[in-house]
């Protein structure tokens, strides 16, 4: 099978790097204007490239990684590459299918919409997933495309803005959560590089608690406060500096953002 990633920056190299790592040889082109900042892929067989023309063409599967602000003009200018029989994923926030279908001015076209996040790169992605009456064999193929990535669920696209947020952002948001715990380590007594170690390994482990057990946070965390004692001194601590309040404003503030602009 034949991909082509369009507008390949931080989002496209980390979805090529998950195609990368599949043990299907899946033929990719990548895009962008400045192709030498993806070079480096070309020693993994993927051809790089500036002509989106061409590289739609000589796709089955065309993703789209362009910004927000460029995606539908440069989708429009290359109405003509665009066939009925290709599939279109467009993991564009904020842009809808119907806009997407309309810029490509092909009317029976396969198009959806995916939200990812970076660790795509490593496998680890929770992407949603949008599919407004695609064939069902064209789903599953996305579904297969997008597994080798990590986990994939359907949403409806009235909640593509809330999965943005919460998978895509939130990525960020646990960067933070985890700067702040190697401070907090470092302060306490440790360097940095055994801080990182301490806490990735944490977050990690506390995930995997999560998704094994299939608990709710909260049930994980009575296991590990004792009555009167440290942790749960530290949690309510940090619930008196606005701990919980801070991250669902932070939530709530990026998805404001997002709903302004769609
Ligand atoms: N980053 C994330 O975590 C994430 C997660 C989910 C969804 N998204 C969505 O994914 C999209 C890409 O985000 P990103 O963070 O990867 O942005 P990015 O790093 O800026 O990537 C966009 C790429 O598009 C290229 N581009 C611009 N004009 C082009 C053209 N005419 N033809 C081909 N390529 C062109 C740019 O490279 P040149 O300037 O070299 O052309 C750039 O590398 C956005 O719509 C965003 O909403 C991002």
């Amino acid at each position: 099978m034949k991909i082509a990633v369009l507008g390949t920056g931080n989002l496209g190299v980390s979805i090529i790097k998950g195609l990368l790592q599949s043990q299907e040889s899946y033929q990719i082109i990548a895009t962008r204007r400045n192709t030498q900042n993806i070079a480096f892929l070309k020693e993994e067989g993927v051809a790089v490239m500036q002509d989106n023309h061409q590289a739609i063409q000589q796709s089955d599967v065309v993703i789209v990684s362009l910004k927000p602000f460029n995606i539908l003009e440069i989708l429009k200018s290359h109405q003509d590459s665009f066939s009925a029989d290709k599939i279109v994923v467009s993991m564009a926030t904020g842009v809808s299918i119907d806009q997407i279908r309309e810029a490509i001015g092909c009317q029976n076209i396969n198009i959806m919409r995916a939200m990812p996040n970076t660790a795509s790169g490593v496998g680890e992605s929770l992407t949603c997933l949008v599919y407004n009456g695609v064939d069902k064999d064209k789903l599953e193929l996305v579904t297969t495309l997008l597994s080798h990535m990590g986990k994939v669920i359907q949403v409806n696209e009235d909640l593509m803005e809330a999965a943005t947020v919460l998978g895509a952002c939130g990525l960020a948001f646990v960067f933070r959560f985890m700067r702040a715990m190697v401070q907090g380590g470092i302060q306490i007594g440790f360097d940095a590089q055994t801080a990182v170690q301490i806490v990735n390994q944490t977050v990690k482990g506390a995930a995997e608690l999560l998704i094994q057990n299939k608990n709710h946070p909260e049930q994980e965390i009575d296991k590990v406060t004792t009555p009167k004692g440290c942790t749960i001194v530290g949690l309510n601590e940090m619930e008196h500096q606005g701990f919980s309040a801070s991250l669902i404003k932070g939530i709530n503030a990026s998805f404001q953002k997002i709903e302004k602009k769609s």
